[in-house]
């Protein structure tokens, strides 16, 4: 499932739409029911209104009702693999802590860890008194 995950993530960072940084990137979401759900980063004129890769994939997923993951592919063209920005763990942690996540490159090397290892001593919403 996780080769089959980096595949989609590599077909979606295809169709990012990232025209001022030029870095494409894709990640594909498994929900707990098996779909899998894609996104690409989603470039803005005003910069700071660009959406990443993962919250792409999740906003596609929740879109359709998908509220439970298991894993996260994030596949960039680049000799390391890319990490979820802070933002991106923040908002995939929201839904599932427990998630894997992997990020793939053109080269061999791949990063994998719990979502949560990403995110230590993470606010939540346990924390909205
Ligand atoms: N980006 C992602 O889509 N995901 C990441 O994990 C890191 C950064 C995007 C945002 C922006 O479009 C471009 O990569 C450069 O920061």
């Amino acid at each position: 499932m996780k080769e089959l995950l980096i595949e989609k993530a590599r077909e979606a960072s295809a169709l990012a739409h990232a025209p001022y940084s030029n870095f494409q990137v894709g990640a594909a979401l498994l929900a707990e029911s098996g779909e899998i759900f894609t996104g690409g980063n989603v470039e803005c004129s005003s910069y700071g209104g660009t959406i990443c890769a993962e919250r792409s994939a999740l906003c596609s997923a929740v879109a359709a009702g998908k509220k439970r993951f298991r894993m996260i592919a994030v596949y960039t063209d680049t000799e390391t693999p890319t990490p979820p920005c802070g933002i991106c763990r923040q908002l995939l942690n929201d839904f599932s802590p427990e998630m894997t996540v992997v990020s793939a490159c053109r080269s061999e090397k791949v990063l994998e860890h719990r979502l949560a290892d990403l995110l230590p001593e993470a606010f939540s919403s346990e924390n909205l008194e």
